[in-house]
């Protein structure tokens, strides 16, 4: 495990300032593995997800507009900001998000109370849900995240955005609050499932840590 720091269960967009960290996993890169296998892991976390972080640092450093302010009102105020801000913020912001949301395989249960009650009165049935979601990261044209938000009214809404937008950002077509986001770049899941990103979507069930969605879901709509 690289993890230097605290994993990524931790910090919300509020409280991640400026000088901007690579947050540990809380696992081993192997963890996840087959669904995600290990070296996807070691580069997606320990090379992309870093890069994000330096490149955000930099982008932030020399802006007195983006200096001092946290990771949640950088992307809440991100259309006045450089590009690098968003692009770099959103990154680094989406995946400590989504390391946070995974544990090993068959550990991470099945949907439960309100959540699972919210999740049927929306979408129909558990199963449904996990078809229109995975619609959502196929039909996302390149790159980009396929989103379960808690939307203005306290619903269950699913969305996508590209590249490295998310729903609180003030540029989202459909704003709320995420508590579960699937990275659909290429990086993500190439070297197991190759083009196959469908294939990659519907495996990826398998490691999603349902506890954490349904605190998530709790704390986004008290
Ligand atoms: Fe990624």
């Amino acid at each position: 495990m690289s993890a230097k720091t605290a994993p990524a269960t931790i910090a919300g967009p509020g409280e991640l300032t400026h000088p901007f960290e690579l947050p540990g996993l809380g696992y081993g890169h192997d963890a996840l593995a087959p669904v995600i296998d290990a070296e996807t892991m070691e580069l997606h976390h320990g090379k992309h997800h870093q890069a994000y972080v330096d490149k955000l640092n930099d982008a932030v450093k020399d802006d007195a507009s983006a200096k001092g302010k946290s990771l949640g009102e950088l992307m809440a105020g991100v259309s006045k900001l450089p590009k690098a801000v968003r692009n770099n913020g959103g990154g680094h912001w989406n995946h400590t998000f989504f390391w946070a949301s995974m544990t090993a395989p068959g550990k991470g249960g099945e949907p439960e109370g309100g959540l699972k009650a919210a999740i049927d009165k929306a979408f129909g049935s558990f199963d449904d849900f996990k078809s229109k979601f995975e619609a959502a990261g196929v039909g996302q044209f390149g790159s980009g995240w396929a989103w379960l938000i808690v939307n203005g009214s306290g619903e269950l809404e699913i969305t996508s955005t590209p590249n490295q937008d998310n729903p609180l950002m003030d540029v989202a077509e459909k704003p709320g609050k995420p508590i579960l986001g699937n990275d659909v770049w290429e990086h993500a899941y190439y070297i197991t499932y190759r083009n196959k990103r469908p294939d990659y979507l519907k495996a990826w069930w398998k490691v999603v840590d349902w506890s954490v969605i349904g605190q998530r879901y709790a704390e986004a709509t008290k």
